[in-house]
């Protein structure tokens, strides 16, 4: 989503804008811009598309300036084009804006007749800012009226015509981070568009607002001029690339035999097979229920917890999409435990909800796979997921990453609660052992998948279906397969099929079942023979056993012998790959997705 970076330096700041704006690409976006302060006045360069596009026009028109703006888009009001890229400027600024101004059109009407370049929201607080200036009001007397008068979430940077020295910042709702460097300073909307300058951070509070100068940041909140602490970000300057790999997403699933191995290192005791998760004090006894909350795939993962908490822990699990839960305003138990699930940690329906969580009383536990995030900061603990840097827009490595979190923390909460033996925890960390192995082994087996996609690139529709732990399993493979394939496909619990979606079933509709070995195979195998009846197409991940038992004519493809408690990691990969290999078939862009952004920080 919407990216943002400022500098204000002795020296050229196009080179590192540019850079730290391909350091943000991965956040998802349909346009760039930047603009400078060259001898005190403002000149912009912008384009739709991607950055490289931004790229080429700055090889046509240098943009040379010691201070300067830039601005990846993604579109919320106005459709993507060059006119409604960022920075969005009039007489006396240019600004870009990540987040959305509700109050924007009432702000507008205000204006009367000043001409608009845009059709942006943001154009409302170029404007207003403006307004302010040319009523003789200093950027300090202007500032804090502008943060009164806009609703919404925002992160701001601003370049004020005839003032070359500094830049204007501001935030409420959307992240921001100031650098500080050595006699230059920046502002960006993550850590990762600044360390490649700077490791020492602040991140900025709500309703901060702050002037920057080459040596100094002079932050305001509410008419005070306040301190705010310096970290030292742990995030890496190196750009990571793609080792070799067509699309970040393929480097990232095969990455998972690696991440997953690490990740279990650190949290189990190889010798005793027990669980070791350090450094979490959870009072697994006394909690009454969990809530688990989070959107998209990050909201998927903690669907399927949901099982091994209620099952393994006797605990009873509420999962909640994040954007429903503030507002839905049902009944919240102060005693449950809040674990907020987040790739990104950034996502604003998941802050939103966690700030809800908090304000009933609830204890917040983040689990997160950037541990220097908002939700980060705003959460009581943090489990990091140790996924490393997830790239791709498709949640893949980190969806797994999070799985095994959630079942070691599953696991935990079970032995304190006593209602797991020694004996089960040892099966249980026995079979994930096994797993990094065996996904690498999947991963080899590619082609296979590879071939399953190619049949199904000309399919306008597809259902996934899975019972228990494959459940919420089906619906991340259906929403994996419409994200970057574009095919329509929808997730369901293969016994509800007979309750509606079995009405589309015919030759033209294939139909991708989840059924490892496990207590609901055997009813799995019924649903499957229900879409043959019916001339359906069965596709069907399984395991050998499973395989013999299907009868002739269903697909499948044999999965290795796994748990049935830890099969979600495992059958989570084929999901992934399928809808990779389908993607790259119909010639999608598989890392940016259309119309999709990494980090969601609009509501
Ligand atoms: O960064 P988060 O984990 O909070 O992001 C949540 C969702 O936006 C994310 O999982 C999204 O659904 C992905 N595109 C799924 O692949």
């Amino acid at each position: 989503m919407c990216g943002i970076v400022g500098i204000v330096a002795g020296r050229d700041v196009a080179p590192l804008l540019l850079e730290s704006l391909k350091r943000l690409e991965y956040r998802g976006y349909d346009s760039a811009g930047m603009a400078v302060l060259r001898n005190g006045a403002i000149e912009r360069v912008r384009a739709e598309g991607k950055i490289v596009r931004l790229e080429e026009r700055l090889a046509q028109t240098q943009l040379p300036g010691h201070t300067g703006i830039a601005h990846t888009r993604w579109a919320t009001h106005g459709r993507p084009s060059e006119r409604n890229a960022h920075p969005i400027m009039t007489s006396r600024v240019a600004l870009v804006h990540n987040g959305i101004i509700e109050n924007f059109a009432e702000l507008q009407a205000e204006q009367g007749s000043v001409a608009y370049e845009s059709d942006t929201d943001t154009e409302s607080v170029a404007q207003l800012l403006t307004q302010y200036l040319e009523q003789g009001k200093s950027i300090e007397e202007a500032m804090p009226l502008v943060m009164d008068r806009i609703r919404g979430a925002f992160a701001l940077a601003i370049l004020i015509a005839g003032r070359p020295d500094i830049l204007v910042a501001a935030r409420r709702g959307s992240p921001l981070a100031i650098g500080y460097g050595e006699g230059e300073m920046y502002v960006g909307s993550d850590a990762l568009a600044l360390v490649p300058f700077t490791n020492r951070l602040c991140y900025l509070e709500e309703d901060d607002w702050v002037i920057l100068h080459r040596d100094r940041a002079e932050i305001y909140n509410q008419g005070r001029l306040v301190n705010r602490e310096i970290v030292y970000s742990m995030l890496s300057g190196a750009i990571t690339g793609k080792d070799g790999y067509r699309h970040f997403m393929m480097k990232e699933i095969a990455e998972q035999s690696v991440v997953l191995g690490d990740a279990l290192a650190s949290a189990i005791d190889p010798a005793s097979r027990q669980v070791a998760l350090p450094g979490l004090d959870i009072d697994w006894k006394n909690i009454p229920r969990i809530s688990m909350i989070g959107c998209g795939t990050a909201y998927l993962a903690g669907a399927v917890a949901k099982y091994w908490f209620e099952r393994l822990a006797s605990l009873p699990v509420d999962t909640e999409i994040a954007s429903e839960y503030r507002y839905r305003q049902g009944p919240v138990d102060p005693q449950a435990l809040a674990i907020v699930i987040s790739q990104s940690g950034e996502t604003i329906d998941s802050l939103a909800a966690l700030r809800y969580a908090r304000g009933k009383g609830q204890r917040i536990v983040g689990l997160l796979n950037n541990p220097e995030s908002t939700i980060a900061r705003e959460s009581d603990a943090v489990l990091p997921v140790h996924a490393g840097p997830e790239i791709g827009v498709a949640s893949t490595k980190a969806f797994t990453a999070q799985l095994l979190a959630l079942l070691i923390l599953a696991i935990q909460a079970g032995r304190a609660r006593g209602t797991i033996n020694a004996a089960t925890e040892t099966a249980l960390v026995s079979a994930l052992i096994e797993v990094p192995a065996q996904i690498a082994a999947l991963v080899q087996r590619r082609e296979e998948f590879a071939t399953l996609a190619h049949a199904l690139r000309d399919s306008q529709h597809a259902l996934y279906l899975g019972r228990g732990l494959s459940y919420p399993l089906a619906l991340e493979g259906a929403l994996k397969l419409k994200e970057l394939s574009y095919i329509h496909a929808e997730g369901y619990p293969a016994g509800e099929m007979k309750h509606g979606p079995i009405a589309l079933i015919d030759e033209t509709m294939p139909v991708i079942v989840l059924a490892p070995e496990d207590e609901w195979l055997e009813k799995t195998l019924a649903n499957i023979q229900e879409v043959r009846a019916r001339s359906g197409r069965a596709i069907c991940f399984t395991s050998a056993q499973g395989a013999r038992r299907l009868g002739d004519g269903v697909e499948h493809i044999v999965m290795p012998d796994v748990h049935p408690w830890v099969s979600p990691l495992l059958y989570a990969v084929p999901i992934q790959l399928v809808a990779y290999e389908a993607a790259v078939a119909r010639g999608t862009d598989v890392d940016q997705p259309r119309n999709l952004a990494k980090s969601v920080t609009v509501e």
